[in-house]
């Protein structure tokens, strides 16, 4: 099963990283490069996000065995509805398929928890339903969470936070809401949770599309040119030593 087949011999960068120094806790990931993926070997982009979806489980297995305290995923932007409806029907059933599997019941018993950000209530109610079951069976999870950011946007984000915030404190009568960063950033989609600390994103693009914009305000980011089916543990690897090698670098010149 694609869940164990993360290799038993470590890539030499494995050996490169010193485990006990900076470390990120927190990565996110653009999973980009999908359909170019399928069109490069002559397959239709359906079969893209199919192999995309398999590395994407072989990602949360790796990140879960390296110790990460959490890991978010773009898988569905609110850009991604101007796709032609089959691309989008596909990809959806591809997370039923994704939450009604057996990977679901691997992730519980690694002690996963995994939680949806975005405007769920987008979706048909029967994938919505799906995601409800595998947050409820895995919420009491103690292990890595894991975040699908599922009809996400980063400005949308931001402003249904505001309208939370504003529901919540009734602040409508008051000329200038007195609100700290730290007080609004838990209105955010992605509540109290620590924001992440390496921002990676293959196929060779380098924007944030609507990612995370608050929350990656001092993320370090990593690009690299390989589509998403084809990243891997070495791959991994590099963008946690790049990451180390980055924080210590900012810590030497400050100490120095
Ligand atoms: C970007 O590649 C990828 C997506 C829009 C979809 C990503 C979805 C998955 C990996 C599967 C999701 C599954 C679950 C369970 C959450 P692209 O299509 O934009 O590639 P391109 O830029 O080459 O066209």
């Amino acid at each position: 099963m694609k869940w164990q087949r993360v290799h038993k011999e470590k890539p030499n960068t494995f050996h490169s990283i010193d485990w006990n120094g900076f470390i990120p806790k927190h990565i996110a990931i653009m999973m980009d490069g999908n359909g170019r993926w399928a069109t490069r070997r002559g397959l239709p982009r359906s079969a893209g996000h199919y192999a995309g979806m398999q590395t994407m489980r072989e990602t949360i297995s790796m990140c879960h065995k390296n110790g990460m305290a959490s890991l978010t995923l773009y898988a569905f932007s609110t850009e991604n509805w101007k796709r032609p409806k089959d691309e989008v029907d596909y990809i959806i059933s591809l997370v039923v398929e994704f939450v009604q599997d057996t990977t679901v019941q691997e992730l519980n018993q690694n002690n996963i928890k995994v939680n949806f950000i975005g405007d769920i209530s987008k979706f048909p109610d029967e994938t919505q339903e799906a995601m409800r079951k595998v947050v409820e069976l895995t919420q009491t999870n103690s292990g890595m969470a894991v975040y699908f950011a599922m009809n996400y946007g980063g400005k949308n984000d931001i402003v249904q936070a505001i309208k939370t915030y504003i529901v919540e404190n009734n602040e409508e009568n008051k000329e200038t809401p007195e609100i700290s960063e730290a007080e609004f950033e838990k209105f955010l989609y992605t509540g109290l949770n620590p924001a992440p600390d390496l921002l990676i994103r293959t196929s060779g693009e380098k924007r944030l599309s609507n990612f995370l914009l608050w929350q990656a305000a001092y993320s370090e980011l990593w690009f690299t040119d390989v589509m998403w089916p084809d990243f891997n543990e070495q791959l991994l690897y590099e963008s946690i030593l790049d990451y180390q090698q980055r924080k210590q670098r900012a810590l030497d010149d400050v100490t120095q």
